[in-house]
């Protein structure tokens, strides 16, 4: 076997990582921990909630996400070093010390943190996202050593777009909007942003665009890449299969029905969802980096600047139907033992029949259960849980009824330019995913990460959804029963009402 050209070029660097407590920054960090002999990885963390960042991280690697590298790597800890930053901040809000401690020594960047609520208001989106980024800029310019800096954008950044390619569109520019920004207060914030946003469905696409637009227009020289990755689901192989830490975009919905909870989506069966695991993502992350460092087009006069789509649906595509499809096959073997009822999905793409379906599948029985609920002196919980998955079903509702085309041809090339065993260690094709096995993967990743079932409790679950799919179908003929009795009663009043 050849060398690993991508490991060779990480050894013995150091990288700075924005967004490391993320969903996408664990899986990077651990994968880099693991796989490469990265000499240090400077995290840059928040205080929050009144920890301070080493607690945050310390107890972020309490998850299970980094067993395997707890078992193959004991000492891993001490190639981590917590900087105390905030991307909302001048100067990220780094002291004097960390500053230089960055600008002499790291190698590679991947900024990752981004505020990812689509409705975030505008100025904090702004701030973060926007600011954020001009920062990091600002200061990679000063890293002396500095070989290749990833940003992490969306494909969906250029969403009013049919077909997007790996390049960056200067629709708006993010000074003018700035300006705008800043001129704004507070109220006029709500008033003004659907105005500012022009055909963009939300703040976190916008601010994504016009992040993009100020690397375009200010990243002259440096060696920098946009990395922009789909919509990020859980693991597929590694470090465990289905590892997953958030309810965003579909999973929110699948646990959701998975619950017995949600019935009706709100999607266009026949469109493509544009799923991506998140450590296939990662490895198209370190591998970008690496191709970044090669890239002999990047000089320091360059204004040539790669991007690089990361999506399953050029090369390997699945439908909304078959996402529920294969979701459903895997319920069978991972049902939840809370589930309220028998599950099932109808999907639609049309906004009226959506609402008639949400009646009938979701306010009436929840107005039943709350009521019930009510009686038996217990919390009524339904009609609230309705509430938020409406919300979320609201904000995703724009990607599940729309479809893109994009272009991917710079991570294929990547894919092409890597040798075999590169290939084997970070397998960033989306060809190497096969659909069927993850999905057998998912459900459980769900129920486990997520919802917090232990595996212990799967045998009883699967006894309990075999009852309830009984009770289902007894139900179902039973009604039918009922209704086939109301139609012969009401065939022989007419009939004796009239002969
Ligand atoms: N997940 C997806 O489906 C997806 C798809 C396409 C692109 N992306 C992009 O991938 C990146 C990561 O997404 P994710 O899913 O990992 O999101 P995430 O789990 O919400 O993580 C966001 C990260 O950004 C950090 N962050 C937010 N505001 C910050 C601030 N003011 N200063 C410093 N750090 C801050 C967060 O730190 P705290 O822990 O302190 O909050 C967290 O580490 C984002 O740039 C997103 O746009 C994600």
């Amino acid at each position: 076997m050849e060398d690993s050209q991508i490991q060779s070029f990480y050894k013995s660097r150091n990288v700075f990582i924005t967004g490391g407590t993320g969903f996408i920054g664990k899986v990077l960090i651990e994968k880099l921990l693991r796989s490469t002999e990265v000499s240090t990885i400077y995290l840059l963390v928040r205080e929050k909630k009144g920890r301070t960042v080493d607690e945050r991280v310390d107890k972020m690697f309490d998850d299970v996400i980094f067993n395997v590298l707890k078992k193959e790597c004991p000492k891993y800890k001490h190639r981590i070093d917590v900087i105390s930053g905030d991307c909302t901040m001048p100067d990220l809000g780094l002291c004097m010390q960390d500053k230089q401690t960055l600008m002499s020594k790291i190698d590679i960047v991947f900024h990752i943190a981004a505020n990812v609520r689509f409705n975030e208001c505008l100025k904090l989106a702004y701030m973060i996202n926007v600011n954020g980024t001009k920062e990091i800029l600002k200061l990679a310019r000063q890293m002396t050593n500095l070989k290749s800096l990833i940003y992490v954008s969306t494909a969906y950044a250029n969403c009013p777009y049919n077909e997007i390619e790996e390049k960056v569109y200067n629709s708006i520019r993010y000074d003018y909007v700035e300006t705008l920004i800043e001129k704004m207060g507070d109220e006029e914030d709500v008033v003004l942003t659907s105005r500012i946003l022009e055909n963009h469905p939300n703040t976190y696409t916008f601010t994504k665009s016009l992040a993009e637009s100020l690397i375009k227009d200010t990243g002259g020289g440096l060696p920098i890449g946009i990395f922009r990755p789909s919509i990020v689901i859980s693991t597929y192989k590694e470090p465990l299969a289905g590892w997953i830490d958030n309810l965003y975009g579909p999973s929110g919905m699948i646990a959701a029905a998975f619950l017995g909870v949600v019935r009706v989506i709100f999607c266009d069966r026949e469109n493509i969802p544009d799923l991506v695991p998140v450590d296939s993502c990662v490895a198209g992350l370190i591998a970008t980096a690496w191709d970044i460092s090669t890239n002999e087009s990047l000089t320091e006069t360059s204004n040539h600047l790669p991007v690089y789509n990361y999506v399953s649906s050029v090369e390997n595509p699945i439908t909304w139907d078959e996402f529920v499809e294969l979701n459903m096959i895997s319920l069978k073997s991972f049902p939840s033992s809370n589930s309220l009822w028998d599950t099932f999905v109808i999907m639609t793409p049309n906004v009226y029949w959506n609402r008639v379906l949400q009646i009938f599948y979701h306010t009436l029985p929840g107005l039943l259960i709350d009521f019930v609920a009510i009686l038996s002196g217990k919390k009524p919980r339904m009609m609230r849980l309705y509430k938020t998955t409406k919300k979320s079903s609201d904000a995703i509702s724009y990607f599940a009824t729309r479809s893109w085309k994009f272009s991917n041809d710079n991570i294929r090339n990547l894919w092409q330019k890597m040798n075999r065993t590169d290939q084997k260690l970070f397998p960033l094709s989306i060809t190497t995913v096969h659909w069927l096995i993850y999905f057998r993967s998912y459900l459980r990743g769900i129920r486990l990460y997520l919802l917090r079932e232990p595996e212990d409790t799967l045998e009883a679950a699967r006894r309990r959804y075999v009852r309830m799919r009984r009770c289902n179908t007894a139900l179902k003929w039973f009604l039918i029963y009922i209704i086939y009795e109301f139609a012969l009663k009401l065939l022989s009043y007419f009939h004796s009402y009239m002969f």
